[in-house]
């Protein structure tokens, strides 16, 4: 008897453009995952993401910041609407807000995030003005297990990319931005697959994960 893989769901959050979220889609259906994009939530009602998700049939909610006074409330918000779709996974795929802790609490070991820099160097906004002016010669892109600090957590991939003499931030960012749309998708499958986990903090990958 052919054994069935076991179907997971994931909800992924945005702020903005989404090309991070249309790589995970694109992917998960031209290699067949074993997986129901169950939503794509978005903090700002203007995301030019949604409307690719809209195309694709994808369920899509607005959980507004601007609706909400406090951090805590639209946490809070944010949580319901997400839990109603009953995620094994959340993907914070260039979604721009500070979490609070309850809230990361809540999906722990079930919270993948994508930064554009090669943490622990350059966490929050303008990693590539940051790469620039602080001269480094390699930047990149992380995956990684979201804790209650900011841009930090167990890192599950990363890629470089050279910084050259004459990059701009936009061109930095482009050749980062092919590395984030590479190194996200393989560790949401890696998941989906039952191939990555967080065990007491430490990020485990099965042998048979195909590498990024
Ligand atoms: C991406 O570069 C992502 O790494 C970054 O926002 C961009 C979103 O682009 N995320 C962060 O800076 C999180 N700290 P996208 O909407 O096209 O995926």
């Amino acid at each position: 008897m052919v054994k069935m893989p076991t179907m997971r769901s994931i909800v992924i959050l945005i702020s903005g453009r989404g090309s991070n979220m249309e790589a995970i889609v694109r992917a998960a259906q031209t290699e067949n995952w074993p997986v129901s994009i169950a939503a794509v939530i978005s903090n700002r009602s203007d995301s030019p993401g949604l409307d690719f998700a809209r195309q694709q049939g994808i369920a899509t909610a607005v959980v507004a910041n601007r609706d909400y006074s406090s951090r805590e409330q639209f946490d809070e918000a944010l949580r319901t609407s997400i839990d109603g779709f009953s995620p094994d996974l959340v993907v914070l795929a260039g979604f721009l807000r500070i979490l609070t802790t309850p809230f990361v609490d809540h999906y722990a070991g079930r919270l993948l995030n994508i930064h554009p820099s090669l943490l622990p160097s350059f966490p929050g906004m303008a990693t590539h003005r940051q790469a620039l002016a602080a001269g480094v010669k390699l930047h990149g892109a992380t995956v990684h297990f979201v804790t209650p600090d900011l841009d930090h957590g167990p890192i599950v991939a990363q890629a470089a990319v050279p910084v050259l003499d004459t990059d701009s931030e936009d061109t930095l960012a482009a050749r980062v931005l092919e590395q984030e749309h590479r190194i996200f998708p393989r560790a949401v499958r890696w998941f989906i697959e039952g191939k990555l986990s967080l065990n007491a903090g430490r990020v485990r990958i099965d042998a048979s994960a195909e590498q990024v």
